[in-house]
């Protein structure tokens, strides 16, 4: 047997797989493909105060390596979230996540407010980074003082533990990273999409009806997985990884350079039952490997820059450390 359960601060983990916001439901509609009980956690799409009807459409557009979605956080409102969709998840035996969105501060903090009088819900994650509302330029996912802001205000309305998604379209991650740990944030999930575009050049036309959207899918892995290894080395919370993981070698990638756990997300929507054989992979090829528990892989990247960082430190950048989380 190989030990699959990690730690994400207070909540453990059966295992680091869990689903991305937008890719599996709001509640348990995914979950004959993949049995709650054998996730990690299961993770909302965003959830806001108001209903929103969506950006207009096409919403989706396939790409040649990826996907490029401008949904706009379209979801019923979380009045509808707490009558209809809570009572059927706090069925579920696995982790709750309830992805939280919004466009102010205040709309963050009533979020926050209201979720955390709900006993069904064990972790909030913060949408910080959607690039499908204000056209892509929502403050909170590039400004650190701004998304410091969001997360401190619904860190005084919620004892509940609060993740940060942040976006990887900014030139420091890292800054984004410290920001929202100082204000409070328990964990973050590193990355949602990158901004990106399609053209269609015999119509003249773009892809997406909002013209850009945000690019996922395999393509990103490396981009995302570059984003969680600098926020990892640059915060003491837990990282979690998100960002064209569709292999248990990819998990695997993602877990050695940092994260305690990591998102599905665009490979969902391909083959919904992966989560669930992901699991099983990991666990089948960790014990080909010999190694006991997936918690001793976290942060062992061997990447020689222990002397670097040495030598550079006080650039403010990056701080040397050994292994960030379990
Ligand atoms: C969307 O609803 O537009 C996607 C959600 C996100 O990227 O955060």
């Amino acid at each position: 047997m190989v030990e699959l359960s990690v730690r994400l601060g207070a909540l453990e983990l059966r295992n680091p797989v869990m689903t991305a916001s937008g890719t599996y439901g709001h509640g348990l509609e995914m979950c004959h493909f993949t049995p709650p009980e054998l996730l990690g956690a299961l993770v909302s799409k965003t959830v806001t105060l108001a209903p929103r009807p969506g950006n207009p459409t096409p919403r989706i557009c396939e790409t040649q390596l990826g996907l490029l979605n401008s949904i706009g956080l379209e979801n019923k409102g979380i009045e509808s979230y707490l009558e209809h969709t809570l009572p059927e998840v706090e069925k579920a035996d696995t982790v709750i996540v309830t992805n939280a969105g919004g466009e102010s501060i205040e709309e963050y903090r009533e979020m926050a407010r209201i979720l955390d009088g709900q006993g069904a819900v064990d972790a909030i994650e913060l949408n910080l980074s959607c690039p499908n509302i204000q056209g892509g330029a929502l403050p909170f996912s590039t400004d650190p003082a701004k998304a410091a802001e969001v997360v401190a205000a619904a860190r005084e309305a919620t004892s509940k533990p609060l993740f940060a998604k942040l976006s990887p379209n900014v030139a420091h991650i890292a800054r984004m990273a410290r920001a929202v740990e100082e204000a409070g944030a328990d964990a973050i999930t590193a990355v949602n999409t990158l901004l990106g575009l399609s053209v269609d050049w015999r119509r003249r036309k773009p892809g997406l009806g909002t013209v850009h959207g945000g690019y996922s899918g395999p393509a990103i892995k490396p981009v995302a997985l570059h984003c969680a290894w600098a926020c990892a080395r640059a915060v003491e919370i837990p990282v979690i990884g998100c960002g064209g993981i569709s292999t248990a070698e990819d998990a695997l990638e993602f877990l050695v350079a940092g994260c305690a756990a990591v998102q599905l997300g665009t490979a969902c929507f391909a083959d919904p039952a992966l989560p669930g054989r992901l699991v099983a992979e990991l666990h089948e090829l960790l014990r080909r490997e010999g190694i006991a528990s997936v918690g001793d892989l976290i942060g062992t990247l061997r990447d020689g820059r222990e002397e670097n960082l040495e030598a550079r430190s006080g650039n403010g950048e990056e701080r040397p450390k050994g292994i960030p989380v379990r």
